[in-house]
């Protein structure tokens, strides 16, 4: 059964929407363990655009399970995640014009440069996971820069038409993550998943971890924090 890990970014959207003290991460994050997140996760982008320095340090703190840091291969965040020391890093492209992460690492174009961020990290201490497209030459790649795990980018599969194309995005991700477990890396994926289209991801055989934020937000502002990552809990689990 994948585990869980529940993205808080846009609860620090909602607080910087306002530049003000609330909703805070920080209580988001016990909540979301109180709902069963196995895992939390949080994107410190270059820009500060919702999470901040500060709610990374007290997270560090704070959360008992898994702290997964979504980060660019930028160097002033690399030395923040070295010293803060997540539980797990997850190395994604970020452009400043973006509204979420657009699209996996391209590991074919940027290798020496995401290399040299793993072995940072590594040095660290920290795991490393990559944010791939569902393409298997990205795969290659990742299994030739022995990081630890690969998160399979599921945003073409959220976002297809359900029927064929998403059934067409769905057999693309099982293929992808075969060879994925072939090349010895941990399995995760995320991007796009929501309450109704995440059962068929959390399937896929061996899928070690799920990384969901929008969604799980966003039946929170109706629900509750705790009562949202439950339900999504429940689906990711269901076999
Ligand atoms: N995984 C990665 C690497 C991401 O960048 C994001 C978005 O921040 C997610 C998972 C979660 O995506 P969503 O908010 O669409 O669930």
């Amino acid at each position: 059964m994948p585990l869980l890990g529940v993205n808080i970014d846009h609860v620090a959207t909602v607080r910087q929407a306002r530049r003000t003290y609330e909703p805070d991460p920080v209580w988001a994050a016990a909540l979301a363990e109180l709902g069963g997140a196995d895992g939390i996760t949080l994107h410190l982008r270059e820009d500060r655009r919702h999470i901040a320095d500060r709610d990374l340090r007290i997270l560090r703190e704070t959360v008992t399970v898994k702290l997964n840091l979504e980060m660019a291969c930028n160097d002033e965040i690399v030395e923040i995640a070295c010293k803060t020391k997540p539980d797990q890093a997850t190395l994604v492209p970020e452009r400043r014009e973006e509204i979420t992460t657009e699209g996996g690492l391209d590991l074919c174009r940027q290798r020496e440069k995401v290399a040299a961020v793993v072995r940072r990290l590594e040095e660290a201490g920290v795991p490393v996971s990559l944010f791939l497209d569902p393409d298997p030459r990205q795969i290659e790649e990742a299994a030739r820069l022995k990081v630890q795990a690969v998160e399979l980018h599921t945003g073409r599969y959220a976002e297809a038409r359900p029927g064929p194309a998403q059934l067409a995005e769905l057999e693309n991700l099982q293929a992808v993550a075969a060879v994925v477990r072939q090349s010895g890396l941990v399995l995760h994926a995320g991007h796009g998943l929501t309450y109704r289209n995440v059962i068929p991801v959390a399937r896929i055989a061996e899928m070690h971890e799920l990384n969901i934020g929008h969604s799980i937000v966003a039946r929170a502002i109706m629900v509750g924090l705790e009562t949202a990552v439950r339900e999504m809990k429940r689906l990711v689990e269901i076999r």
